[in-house]
């Protein structure tokens, strides 16, 4: 044992002698002028920006509309009212996700179902969907972990047999595909994220798709308050033009300076998910075969966001746990996170369905094991190599 070998939090070396942050997000030069010229323009609010935005999402996404909103959660929120899913009704999600996800089912005043996840994907299990499907279920929403899409086509054949719902979480999953095909065009609606950490971002933001003209007119007005027109196209016509409150709507426009960083973000999506991918297949090709590790699968038919890398700790395998493993990675000065604790794992859910705890056992496992190591274009080849060699190091050391 030297001291290069020796984890830093045992008295070694670290790895690296500055430390890594865990996310950063690539902001240019075109984002900073587009946002200039933006200030400079008079109009800060939702306009032409963030309609353009909502034309070339749509580009991308290959769906027929979106509407730009202030945030996923947002997103999540009026696709459920757009469903018209309230009390009496169930709505079936992963508890492997970010909170926003299920808090958006209780703000309906409806129930949630937790399904249990692939312990391989860290994806819903199509098994355990159909097994908590009631009578009063009325939505499911898949989260496409870290990037890599649920089975598609096997939830929208049990949504069809069932009359369900599919309101897609895609915070993670704006490159994905299921089977080559677009997620937008699975299932109702799809929620987007630009949070400070996505793949792209307006430092927050998000969005919502979806392929039904009505419905995403309806989503457009209860974005800006429930009223007819929104501002910039009363301001822009000649003329004092009315307004209508059509029905009691909400503030979750998305507005100019956010659309302006976005615009250029969107620009260079593909150069971001080729660097993405090729760290995540560094890493892949580092930590395959060790034992202290269980893969995290990605299946055949997914073309894989790259969102976040998680890993599975292998606690058969090792003399520490997860905690303490990131506490030591975070002393070779490399930033950590975890994507993420189990829902039915903390206070709130946990105390509310306490009967569903013992339905999700993949997910109480999973929770305890994961961590996600940094992955971002930013990284040079060098932060990669640390990262690898910090891992490896603690996975080596800890080893049975
Ligand atoms: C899976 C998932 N859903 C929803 C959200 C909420 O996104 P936003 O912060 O844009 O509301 C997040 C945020 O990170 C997330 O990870």
């Amino acid at each position: 044992m030297t001291i290069d070998t020796l984890p830093a939090v045992a008295g070694g070396k670290p790895v690296r002698s500055g430390f890594l942050n865990f996310a950063r997000a690539w902001i240019g030069e075109e984002e900073i002028s587009e946002v200039v010229e933006t200030l400079k323009s008079g109009w800060l609010t939702t306009g032409p920006r963030t309609k353009q935005f909502e034309k070339q999402l749509a580009e991308y996404l290959q769906v027929k509309h979106v509407v730009c909103l202030n945030s996923c959660t947002s997103a999540l929120h009026l696709a459920l009212i757009l469903l018209d899913i309230g009390p009496g009704d169930e709505v079936i999600t992963s508890p492997i996700t970010f909170p926003a996800t299920a808090n958006v089912v209780l703000h309906r005043g409806a129930e949630i179902r937790f399904a249990d996840v692939d312990a391989g994907t860290l994806n819903l299990d199509m098994r355990s969907v159909r097994d908590r499907i009631t009578k009063a279920t009325k939505a499911v929403i898949p989260v496409h972990m870290a990037g890599q899409p649920c089975d598609m086509d096997a939830l929208e054949s049990l949504c069809r047999q069932h009359e369900l719902f599919i309101v897609q979480d895609s915070a993670h999953a704006i490159e994905s595909r299921w089977n080559g095909k677009p997620l937008a065009q699975y299932g109702d609606l799809s929620a987007y994220s630009f949070y400070a950490t996505k793949n792209i971002t307006c430092g927050e933001g998000g969005a919502l798709a979806g392929n039904n003209p009505e419905i995403m007119e309806r989503a457009l007005t209860l974005s800006i308050f429930g009223i007819s027109k929104d501002a910039w196209k009363r301001y822009n016509m000649p003329g004092y033009q009315h307004w209508e409150t059509i029905e009691p709507g909400y503030k979750y426009n998305m507005f100019d300076i956010q659309a302006a960083i976005g615009l250029r973000q969107l620009e260079k999506i593909n150069g971001f998910a080729q660097r993405r991918t090729e760290i995540a297949a560094r890493y892949d090709a580092a930590f395959r075969d060790h034992p202290g590790l269980i893969p995290v699968i990605t299946l055949p038919e997914a073309h894989h966001a790259h969102y976040i890398y998680i890993l599975q700790l292998n606690p058969d395998n090792l003399k520490i746990d997860r905690n303490l493993f990131m506490q030591a990675l975070e002393k070779e000065n490399i930033g950590i996170g975890i994507h993420f604790r189990s829902l039915l794992a903390q206070h709130y859910y946990r105390n509310r369905y306490p009967e569903q705890v013992p339905l999700c056992p993949n997910a109480a496992r999973v929770s305890e094991r994961i961590l996600s190591i940094p992955l971002y274009p930013l990284l040079s080849d060098q932060d990669v190599d640390t990262i690898i060699a910090a891992v490896l190091k603690l996975l080596d050391y800890y080893i049975k």
